[in-house]
């Protein structure tokens, strides 16, 4: 399909016409693959971006209108509904995506509203034909009467006996999130909810983590950058690319609330030895990578494995990018050459290895380790800002499988403790289901499991204790982090 059909050009005229449109015929590619292909469009806009040439105000465009209108994509599709003569669910995808892009222009951006018509109708035409350009108009030109203020009360549930319904479409969330995430608060959802739907749906900064064994913070952070407010590794960069000071391996981005999760498994109490530390779901490595440094400055040895290969691997990258001579996989990276060169018997000095290996089916014996995190698959819910397609591709039918797989995971992480040590549970996910639901299956089926006081660990952190009060819950609304949720336990015997 060719962006640049319509009246004729010349070959100059062609151009500029295809320039011009290129910011949202990459957008609307990016959004008709994630729907159509399950892309994910943090992956897929910045290889578009690159293959297509796009930088400045062009590439800023089409990423302020992917992202939008996949975050917008409920409230879009409601005023839409209200707008068309056909169901939504029986257009063509690519007309609704079109249709999903010119709502997000008219009522979320500053493009004029004939610019806004005008664009997705040539670009209506590109990409679905041009039969469909005079639907596209009606449907658009109505939207364009109201702005998004004067729309919201005509197409949201009555708030007085339908409020997740209403939160759902203002915000532009599933029904079951509104719900899971007003569980999650507790009773500070009476104050809270709204504040953290739309905490959701803003941009975030980019935050990035220096290495703990590597040059201090203030040393290596640009000088425009501020430093984060609990973390002491962590600093947000105002604008800018962090490509470059990445590629020097002193920092890496990473979220704060994930900082600070490594760094409540690396901090709370133990009695008796510590120099054993287990990463077990460590890819792509974020923590495993600050849990490395923290074991370089303490005498401690970290294994850091994952499931998948490719996932291992991304770890042994980030370890070895940590801008720190020690090294990395030098005891073999499967599980075999684990038990070969280890039996079971970690080297006594600082250092890391990592492999690719099952947690359900660990390679390690029992109480090998002193601390273990287990930072386990989840719905991702928590990280919302970053990925904002993840919360029309969950589904609450998928949570029961996923808690399974927690709950595994977590009784192998117990498993692997020795008696004392300690274990992190960890998700990037505020849901009961998958966080406290999970800790308290596992330490209730177990006696000899005592659940820590997190929030204590993480005492510089206000508001960070969940309505199961020993559990912290990091939230973008108060903290300004991902909605992260960490539960510590130890093995009394
Ligand atoms: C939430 S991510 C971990 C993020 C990572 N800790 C970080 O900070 O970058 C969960 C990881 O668990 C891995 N995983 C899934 N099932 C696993 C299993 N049975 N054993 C070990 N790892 C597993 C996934 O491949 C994924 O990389």
């Amino acid at each position: 399909m060719s962006a640049d059909r319509g009246p004729r050009r010349g070959a100059a005229g062609r151009d500029t016409a295809r320039r011009a449109g290129l910011p949202r015929r990459t957008a609307y590619d990016v959004l008709a693959a994630v729907e159509g292909r399950q892309a994910y469009a943090n992956l897929l806009l910045p290889r578009l971006l690159a293959e297509r040439g796009m930088a400045g105000r062009d590439a800023a465009l089409a990423t302020e209108l992917t992202y939008g209108t996949l975050r917008g994509l409920g409230t879009y599709d409601a005023i839409l509904a209200a707008c068309s003569d056909r169901p939504l669910d029986k257009l063509d995808p690519p007309v609704l995506q079109v249709l999903r892009l010119g709502a997000h222009q008219l009522l979320a951006t500053r493009v004029g509203a004939h610019a806004a018509v005008a664009t997705s109708v040539d670009l209506a035409k590109a990409v679905a034909g041009q039969r469909v350009s005079g639907y596209v108009n009606a449907v658009l030109r109505r939207v364009a009467t109201r702005d998004l203020d004067a729309w919201l009360p005509l197409v949201t549930p009555d708030p007085a006996t339908d409020p997740d319904g209403c939160l759902a479409v203002r915000h532009s969330y599933p029904r079951w999130i509104v719900r899971a995430y007003r569980d999650a608060l507790g009773a500070a959802a009476e104050a809270e909810l709204e504040p953290a739907l739309a905490a959701g749906n803003q941009r975030p900064r980019v935050t990035l983590a220096a290495f703990p064994a590597g040059p201090p913070r203030d040393e290596i952070m640009p000088e425009t950058a501020e430093p984060t407010r609990w973390s002491p590794y962590g600093f947000t960069l105002q604008a800018g690319d962090p490509a470059a000071l990445v590629a020097t391996g002193a920092a890496a981005v990473q979220d704060e609330a994930s900082q600070l999760a490594a760094l409540a498994l690396a901090q709370a109490p133990l009695d008796g030895p510590d120099t054993r530390w287990l990463d077990m779901c460590a890819g792509p490595g974020g923590k495993a990578r600050l849990l490395y440094g923290l074991a370089l400055q303490a005498g401690a040895y970290l294994v850091a494995a994952d499931l998948h290969p490719h996932r291992a691997a991304l770890v042994r990258d980030a370890l070895a990018r940590a801008s720190h001579p020690g090294s990395t996989g030098e005891e073999g990276d499967s599980p075999a050459a684990f038990r070969r060169t280890a039996a079971g018997n970690l080297p006594l000095r600082p250092g890391a290895t990592v492999m690719a290996a099952d947690g359900r089916r660990p390679p390690w014996r029992n109480a090998a380790f002193d601390r273990v995190l287990a930072d386990v698959p989840c719905s991702g819910l928590g990280a919302l800002r970053r990925r904002p397609e993840a919360r029309w591709r969950k589904s609450e039918s998928d949570l029961p499988a996923l808690a399974e797989l927690q709950r595994t995971l977590l009784r192998s992480a117990l498993a692997a403790c020795r008696p004392g040590g300690v274990v992190g549970y960890v998700t990037c996910s505020p849901v009961p289901a998958e966080t406290s639901d999970v800790v308290t299956a596992v330490a209730g089926s177990d006696p000899a499991i005592e659940i820590l006081d997190a929030p204590a660990v993480l005492a510089a952190v206000p508001g960070v204790r969940s309505p199961s009060p020993r559990f912290a819950q990091l939230w973008p609304h108060r903290h300004g982090t991902d909605a992260i949720f960490v539960a510590l336990l130890r093995r009394t015997r």
